[in-house]
């Protein structure tokens, strides 16, 4: 009898998957600083011990200001890529499933408390930080309007993604590790595409990045 579909291997470039399950990228707002914790080790591993065919690591900042919120993973440090090589390291014992790690970005979206606290726009004590987004529109009116990003500014954001893709040395450590940009996040979509629309350098950013070798 021939297994489920879901059950069989599905080709993606050059990388196998030994089924069709994804675990999606899911963030735990648990970081120190951008660096993984032993909250990351607890949580992949639980994934990494489930048989999925590809685990995606949480949406993580390329640049510290490009984090979500306080407790989002980064890999803008040293300390953040070798906390996050222990987590990975720890799930590549327990599974040879694909890890993906989701850089991203997050732009008007950023300086954000964790959701628990509330999942609105950091106050003057929160330790807010200065947001950028291709133009200085903001996400609504109760959030930080982003500083616009000057066309260097854009340069440098393209290059802080590219980095990822060329670091050898954490792309060997964490061995097949793919990664997967994400500019915006998919359950935001439907309310973010407004702002999007409005933000006509937006589409700029996204060929740059999307360009960027
Ligand atoms: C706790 C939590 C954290 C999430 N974090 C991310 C994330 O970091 N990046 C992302 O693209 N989507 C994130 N998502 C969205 C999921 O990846 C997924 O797209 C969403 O849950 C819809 O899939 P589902 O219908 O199977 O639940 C998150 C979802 C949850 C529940």
């Amino acid at each position: 009898m021939q297994p489920p579909k879901l059950f069989t291997p599905l080709q993606l470039g050059g990388i196998t998957l030994a089924n069709r399950i994804v675990v999606s990228p899911m963030c735990q707002y648990s970081a120190d600083d951008g660096s993984m914790t032993d909250w990351h080790f607890a949580h992949l591993g639980t994934f990494a011990c489930s048989g999925a065919g590809l685990l995606m690591v949480e949406a993580t900042g390329v640049t510290r200001e490009g984090r979500i919120s306080h407790g989002c993973t980064g890999l803008y440090s040293d300390h953040n890529e070798a906390a996050m090589k222990r987590v990975l390291d720890a799930c590549r014992r327990i599974t040879r499933a694909p890890i993906g790690v989701q850089i991203g970005h997050a732009g008007r979206k950023g300086s954000t408390q964790r959701p628990w606290e509330g999942g609105q726009s950091l106050s003057a004590s929160e330790s807010p930080w200065r947001t950028v987004a291709p133009s200085a529109i903001a996400y609504d009116n109760t959030w930080h309007t982003p500083a616009e990003l000057t066309s260097g500014e854009m340069s440098e954001l393209r290059d802080a993604f590219a980095a990822m893709t060329k670091d050898e040395q954490f792309l060997k450590e964490a061995d097949k590790i793919g990664l997967e940009v994400g500019l915006i996040r998919g359950e935001d979509l439907n309310r973010d595409i407004e702002t999007t629309l409005r933000d006509k350098r937006m589409m700029d950013l996204y060929r740059m990045i999307g360009s960027a070798q």
